[in-house]
């Protein structure tokens, strides 16, 4: 393992054959305390000493030293979780109700503020009801665990969230993956499941590429084949639709979705998910979701600023225009330097870099020295061939913010590429 050390990732660990079941395998932690994946790993895990504002401050692993940086890593796409009107809203929420809700929904747990924000997220949505979790990653797993069974099939986009394949596991369902966004794959998997009970489950942007589902297609052949529809919007609330309600608006097909799943960790700044449907659906679900009905109810404090953050970035579309200012003028600029973007349509702009972990980490490295704050994507979240660095675009970017970045890409990425 010594001469290529590298070439090993955590998707070559995963099977354990160490005889003490709590130790990890013996290769895995020659490979994790080697020098050179250490300094991989340092990229990772390193401390923001702010909020995720997109000016804000690190403890960076590079050196130990304290830098301000340009973040473009995290998800605060409408800068929602500093906005102060949603802090207040928090502060408020935990001086009334405390810090937790001390109890799962179904016994103690649900507050005034919990049925209020479920309401208030199910009218936005369009949708009869609404469940909320304490995670996005549990609202996903919840759902899906909560609906399918031994002997139906889940038929999934390849790309989708390791939530929605956990849910599916632990559902016992049988599931098929299609070609991403390939309808003819589609079609072929839903024909391997003609006459039984099936769920296609789709992303509305896919969150490493930030391309879209193509909903209009997948509605047409779901109703040909009677399949249901699960449509995970995490990056695509409150960014597409004339109102903000995600993909399934954007293309009009809203009435054709049977679940509509979305989390508060994105654009709305917070944390926890929420899974919308018909009132019948919900009210089973509520009696086999595990992640819902066996787990504490998401904190007061979160609830409460998440019901001005919903009103803040509804009651007008300033702040979902100018992330879409802004990202127009990002991909456009990085286009013309002639970088490959992938096949994104959204605020989450993947810049791919390709085969080569080590110019990835050469250019994240020259970046942070820079002050820009681009994480990279390395296998296995995406694949070997296509290592990358992932924008998350937000509203709250200034035009002399945007400047500098495109000038450390430049710099950086692109001059490394050339020479
Ligand atoms: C598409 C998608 N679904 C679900 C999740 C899980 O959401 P959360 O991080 O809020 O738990 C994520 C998180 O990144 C995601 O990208």
């Amino acid at each position: 393992m010594a001469d290529n050390i590298l070439n090993y990732s955590l998707a070559d660990f995963h099977y354990n054959d160490n005889a003490d079941v709590l130790s990890p395998p013996d290769d895995f932690n020659e490979w994790i305390n080697n020098p050179k994946v250490k300094e991989v790993f340092s990229f990772f895990e390193q401390e923001l000493l702010d909020a995720p504002r997109v000016s804000t401050e690190i403890l960076s692993n590079l050196d130990g030293k304290k830098r301000h940086i340009i973040n473009l890593t995290s998800y605060n796409y409408l800068g929602l979780s500093t906005h102060p009107e949603v802090i207040q809203a928090a502060v408020e929420a935990v001086q009334k109700y405390g810090l937790s809700s001390s109890g799962a929904p179904l016994l103690s747990g649900t507050l005034d503020i919990h049925t209020e924000l479920a309401s208030k997220i199910a009218a936005f949505k369009q949708k009869e009801d609404c469940l909320l979790y304490s995670s996005g990653f549990g609202g996903n797993v919840g759902a899906i665990q909560g609906i399918m069974r031994k002997g139906d099939f889940l038929v999934m986009d390849e790309k989708c969230h390791r939530s929605l394949v956990d849910g599916g596991t632990l559902s016992g369902a049988k599931m098929l993956f299609f070609a991403h966004n390939d309808m003819d794959s589609l079609q072929m998997m839903l024909e391997k499941c003609k006459g039984k009970r099936v769920l296609v489950v789709v992303e509305g942007v896919y969150s490493m590429d930030g391309d879209l589902a193509k909903m209009p297609e997948i509605v047409e052949i779901c109703e040909q084949y009677k399949a249901g529809i699960y449509i995970d919007e995490a990056h695509s609330t409150l960014m597409f639709g004339e109102n903000g309600r995600g993909v399934a608006e954007h293309f009009g097909v809203e009435d054709k979705v049977g679940i509509t799943f979305g989390t508060m960790s994105k654009s709305f700044g917070g944390v926890g998910g929420f899974v919308c449907a018909n009132k019948s659906l919900i009210k089973y679900l509520k009696g086999y979701s595990s992640p819902w009905n066996f787990s504490c109810a998401p904190s007061p404090a979160v609830s409460g600023g998440l019901i001005k953050a919903l009103e803040v970035a509804t009651r007008d579309s300033s702040l979902r225009d100018k992330m879409w200012e802004n990202t127009r003028f990002m991909k456009k600029s990085l286009l013309a330097m002639n970088l490959d973007l992938g096949d994104t349509e959204s605020q989450v702009i993947p810049i791919i870099i390709g085969a080569s972990g080590e110019k990835l980490l050469k250019y994240a490295a020259g970046m942070q020295t820079r002050g820009l704050f681009l994480q990279p994507v390395d296998f296995p979240a995406v694949p070997a061939h296509a290592r990358r660095f992932r924008m998350s675009v937000s509203s709250q970017l200034t035009q002399a913010e945007m400047d500098e970045t495109l000038n450390i890409i430049e710099d950086v990425i692109v001059k490394g590429e050339k020479s």
